[in-house]
């Protein structure tokens, strides 16, 4: 059996992020940095991930919390990356199989990559394989010793390096697959006699390769997959990158992005085909939408389901909803979480709505505020209607039947009930409920004083004569 577990390592502060949180909790593309690799060893058949953490180790733990299959190694000490693998190495001592060793600071590594660095290491029976990629500028970087037969015989950090070692440009990632077994041996027996007076990870590769051991590289093309995170320049860089990533995966299976740049578009995202995003839209929390959708632009949409057909127009942000097929909303509404709108319903500008299930084709298009309601279906709610679903202490629901014409300016004071085929005259307060098929009308007479603007008028004119 083909045994993987995975060291991923996340003890550093991120100095560089200058921020009073963990470099590795900070969010790309609104997941924190460490669950990228995370989410790669798991999917390229990581049984057992083991953490190692140090600075603020609950921040971290916390957000893994009641999740199977995740341990935590803490390292009080960032002694190197060698000490962060020997700290681990308990953890994982009944394991036997290959170790992926990534790290938490490396988010754009994709599965596939994993998979074929595992593959070539099974293929050529090394005992260890490092990734790595060549690039213009190696500074900073590990750089990959060879012999003649191609084998890696060793990894020289920037600082210890000569010249002549300086001029490599294959450059180590970071990321590994090794035996455990060899492994957690060779992590026992790291010194830390080198520049930086640091227990080197990198040390094993010479050590295996001096046991005769077999250490091969493999390289890849894209060095944007191992690039590491130190800074907030590049957390930028990365989710620029993870955008154009995402977005273009979108786009071969058939979404429409008309400004790919200004998509913001969460990886967990489905999307159906010939459904067109326009500019500056923001889609996250693991929504759902359907085929042949318009989503225009500055829309934001938060976990929410959406069918075939939607349109959802310019300015408007949808949270948790559900949204059958054929609806249109917007521009400019806000649909908070527990909204329910069915086939066909129309949602106009300036539009709230919030724990309320709308039937097919009922329409609230303009001004209106609806919360905590049961809407039946073919409802007309007119403009500047209000549920008042709060007196202060607790939260009451309207109820309106199908058929309803609720006229404009008309507040619900809840509880309250409408029966089906009802009419709820303009500028109602309706505090009572309303049977089936009657009109309700909650507002006091009108009153017309005929002439008496003009008698206003030559009442003045004689004050001033006076
Ligand atoms: C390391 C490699 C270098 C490689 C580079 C790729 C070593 C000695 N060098 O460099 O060859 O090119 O990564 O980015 O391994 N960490 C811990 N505990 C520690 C030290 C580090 O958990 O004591 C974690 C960091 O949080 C980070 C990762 O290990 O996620 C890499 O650490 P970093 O300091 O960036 O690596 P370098 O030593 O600079
Ligand atoms: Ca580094």
């Amino acid at each position: 059996m083909n045994s993987v577990a995975a060291i991923i390592l996340a003890a550093g502060k991120g100095t560089r992020m200058k921020s009073g949180l963990v470099k590795v909790m900070h969010h790309l593309a609104g997941e924190p940095l460490i669950d990228y690799p995370v989410t790669a060893a798991l999917n390229a058949g990581a049984s057992r991930i083991v953490i190692v953490i140090g600075h603020q180790a609950e921040t971290v733990q916390s957000f893994y919390s009641g999740r199977d299959g995740i341990a935590f190694a803490i390292q009080a000490e960032q002694n190197g990356t060698g000490h962060a693998v020997a700290c681990a190495a308990p953890l994982l001592s009944d394991f036997r199989g290959k170790v992926l060793i990534l790290c938490g600071d490396v988010p754009l590594i994709k599965e596939e990559t994993l998979n074929g660095m595992v593959h070539e290491h099974e293929l050529q029976g090394a005992v260890v394989t490092v990734l790595t990629t060549e690039v213009e500028n190696p500074r900073g970087y590990g750089r990959i010793l060879k012999n003649e037969a191609g084998h890696v015989i060793g990894i020289v950090e920037e600082k210890d390096a000569t010249d002549g070692q300086r001029a490599i440009r294959e450059i180590n990632s970071g990321i590994y697959c090794v035996e455990s077994g060899f492994l957690f041996d060779a992590v026992a027996g790291l010194s830390s006699d080198n520049a930086q007076g640091e227990y080197y990870l990198t040390d094993i590769m010479r050590i295996a390769a001096e046991k005769g051991l077999k250490c091969i590289s493999h390289p890849i093309d894209d060095a944007l997959e191992v690039m590491g995170i130190n800074d907030r320049v590049q957390l930028a860089e990365a989710e620029a990158a993870l955008r154009t990533r995402t977005n273009d995966a979108f786009m071969r299976d058939g979404v429409t992005i008309r400004d790919p740049k200004t998509a913001y578009l969460d990886p967990g995202t489905v999307i159906g085909r010939d459904t067109v995003i326009h500019p500056n839209v923001h889609i996250s929390g693991d929504s759902v939408i359907g085929e042949q959708c318009v989503i225009e632009p500055s829309v934001v949409i938060r976990g929410c389901r959406i069918g075939n057909g939607v349109i959802v127009k310019a300015g408007s942000v949808l949270e948790g909803s559900i949204v059958h097929d054929s609806v249109s909303i917007g521009p400019m509404a806000h649909l908070r979480p527990g909204t329910e709108l069915l086939e066909e319903v129309k949602i106009g500008n300036f539009v709230e709505t919030k724990k309320i299930v709308m039937g097919k084709g009922s329409k609230a298009s303009h001004l209106t505020y609806l919360g905590d309601a049961s809407i039946g279906s073919e409802v007309n709610i007119g403009c500047g209607t209000i549920t008042c679903n709060y007196d202060g202490v607790a939260k009451h629901r309207t109820v309106i039947g199908d058929n309803v014409f609720v006229g404009s300016d008309v507040q619900f004071v809840a509880p309250v009930t409408v029966g089906s085929n009802s009419l709820i005259a303009a500028g109602s307060t309706v505090t009572r409920d309303v049977p089936p098929d009657s009109l309700a009308i909650a507002r006091s007479q009108q009153v017309n004083k005929e002439g008496w603007v003009k008698e206003r008028a030559r009442g003045a004119k004689r004050k001033a004569q006076d």
